[in-house]
């Protein structure tokens, strides 16, 4: 019920035109019933009592009642097909919408495949419910009631005795529905797991080549099919159990009609007349009853779908706007107050404290998975911190408004992510009308305007899904570019040119420096050089602030931040001399 009630908030706009369409299979099912009647007039007054001037008008009557039936037929499968078109988009947009407004934590654990399998498979089945299913319980149910109205009219006791099937069909039915929907719900939940190994294989195309294991994602395939079929065969069995026996029900009404008609016409109760026009009419019966089985089949399809897109939809992001929040403009003042976090239970970062001025470049290092990603993801509320509190110009971050706040921190991520569009296209991704000096201005501070003009085609180079065709060290200064050109209060730089030569390195923060004199940068790297010349220098170890200082001030520490530069520089036993001072 639940599932009628979610489908019916995106039919109910089309009221009106659902009102016509089953007004229309109404008359379309009367209209069903003129053969049989007529059939029967025909018999008992144009053949027995030899009316026959009556043929004619009586035959032109049933060619003109198929006629009218066909066309309203074709009008009201048009009008549902419309609507569930209509339909079908409003739920994909509210599927998409919430796709769009879903958190970090969400498409952490939510496997792609899973998404792509409400996208398609299970949205299909809900705009064959509408397109269809609806329609057909209605003319189904219009034409026994109308059969079974006419045949009262003819012989009541008649009619009871082909009735008397119906209470075993409801049994049968109800069966049915019950022990069909698991199955349904299970060929769901397999089919998604199928897409999710597609989609990996897909996007890990490059990782299963190089290590020649196709085999090993052929075999992961298969087992998933075989369950997928599996699944499928389950299902089958449980409808092939009860669909013959519907069917057979169905099919006795032919045998009643042969005792029980047999038996009324010898004693004279009913005409022969009436008697082809309860056998002709046996089919409106019949069919709605052996239908039925199959609509509850496709109805409890519907059902498992629809659960699946519900529960979709009811994903809540923890990560949401409060109303009233404050979007005033940003200076970049940041600061971290006793924040702790963590993903799941185990906390990442552990009482973290630290403040960056306008202007100022904070850089953090660590080993990995210390938590330095994780430290500013916090900035621009990726998450929010499980204890105290992020600030930006002594503001609450969970107090901003959303958009304000990640329209002013630019993020250049860790993994960078390319749009298959032009490099022009992906520079300018959050300032869509950025003019052309603007892009090539920020590729310049990126120090990538020089490999982007050799290319052939230059800025309208298009490049493949994920930025395929370019290098790492040229995907990351694209990337960065990207993040530049939005003119952020706040830049954040996460590992960003890792895969950039030391010398281009130095040039790109050299320059960035020029530029950024009033913005606070957050620069997150694995190399010394990367972060030597920041005005403050974060190291992270655990989740905790281990050292922080200068570059001088740290190596004086002889600590971690020591040990690393040791590592690095150690062979220029002079240079080390030089900088600890
Ligand atoms: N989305 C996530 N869900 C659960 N745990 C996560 C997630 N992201 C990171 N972690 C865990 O949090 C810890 C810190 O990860 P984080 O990415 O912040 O490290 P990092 O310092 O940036 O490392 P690296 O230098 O390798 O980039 C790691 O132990 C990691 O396993
Ligand atoms: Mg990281």
């Amino acid at each position: 019920m639940e599932n009628v009630k979610w489908v019916w908030k995106y039919i109910r706009k089309y009221k009106l035109r659902m009102c016509i369409a089953l007004i229309f299979v109404l008359v379309a099912s009367a209209l069903s019933m003129v053969t049989p009647y007529v059939s029967g007039i025909i018999i008992d007054k144009v053949i027995k009592q030899s009316h026959h001037d009556m043929l004619l008008k009586l035959c032109m009557l049933m060619l003109a009642a198929t006629i009218i039936k066909s066309i309203i037929r074709f009008s009201y499968q048009i009008m549902f097909e419309t609507i569930s078109q209509g339909a079908y988009m409003k739920i994909r947009e509210s599927m998409y919408q919430k796709l769009q407004n879903m958190d970090f934590k969400f498409f952490d654990t939510t496997r792609t495949g899973d998404i792509m399998a409400r996208m398609t498979g299970d949205m299909d089945t809900v705009r064959h419910l509408i397109s269809w299913v609806i329609y057909m319980v209605f003319e189904n149910a219009a034409i026994f009631i109308f059969a079974v109205t006419l045949l009262f009219t003819i012989n009541w006791q008649f009619t009871l005795a082909m009735l008397l099937v119906v209470p075993f069909l409801a049994w049968a039915a109800i069966r049915l529905a019950g022990d069909v929907r698991p199955t349904f719900s299970a060929i769901r939940e397999q089919f998604s797991r199928l897409n999710s190994v597609v989609q990996e294989n897909i996007s890990g195309n490059r990782v299963i080549k190089a290590f020649a294991t196709e085999y090993i994602e052929i075999n992961k395939f298969d087992k998933e099919n075989e369950a997928y079929r599996q699944r499928n065969m389950d299902s089958a069995k449980v409808w092939s159990k009860y669909l013959p026996i519907i069917d057979a029900l169905a099919g006795t009404l032919s045998l009643i009609i042969l005792i029980v008609g047999g038996i009324l016409t010898i004693n004279n109760k009913i005409s022969i007349g009436e008697l082809v026009t309860f056998n002709s009419i046996v089919w409106a019966l019949g069919n709605p009853m052996r239908n039925f089985g199959w609509l509850i089949n496709d109805i409890q399809r519907f059902n498992a779908s629809a659960d699946k897109i519900r529960e979709y939809l009811n994903n809540e992001s923890a990560i949401s706007n409060i109303e009233k929040a404050a979007k005033k403009e940003i200076t970049g003042f940041v600061e971290f107050k006793n924040v702790s976090f963590g993903y799941d239970n185990d906390e990442v970062l552990k009482n973290v404290s630290l403040k960056a001025k306008p202007g100022e470049t904070v850089a953090i290092i660590g080993p990995t998975g210390s938590g330095k990603s994780t430290l500013v993801n916090l900035i621009c509320r990726f998450y929010d911190c499980s204890e105290g509190e992020v600030l930006i110009d002594n503001v609450n971050v969970k107090d901003m408004d959303l958009r304000t706040l990640r329209s002013k921190v630019s993020v250049a991520m860790q993994d960078v992510f390319l749009f298959s569009d032009t490099i022009e296209g992906n520079i300018a991704y959050g300032v869509p009308d950025a003019p052309y000096e603007s892009i090539k201005q920020a590729a310049g501070i990126a120090d990538a305007d020089d490999f982007i003009s050799s290319l052939p085609e230059g800025y309208d180079t298009i490049i493949g899904e994920r930025g395929v065709g370019l290098s790492g060290g040229q995907r990351q200064r694209i990337a960065l570019a990207r993040a530049i050109l939005k003119d952020p209060s706040i830049l954040i730089l996460d590992d960003t040119t890792s895969s950039v030569d030391m010398e281009t390195e130095f040039e790109i923060h050299r320059t960035l420096r020029s530029f950024y004199n009033n913005k606070t940068t957050f620069i997150i790297a694995h190399r010394i050089s990367s972060v030597k010349n920041a005005d403050k220098i974060i190291v992270l170890n655990g989740g905790q602030i281990i050292e922080q200082g200068t570059h001088k001030e740290l190596l004086n520490l002889k600590g971690y931040y020591y040990n690393v530069y040791q590592s690095q520089y150690g062979d220029f036993d002079g240079l080390d001399e030089k900088e600890v001072g």
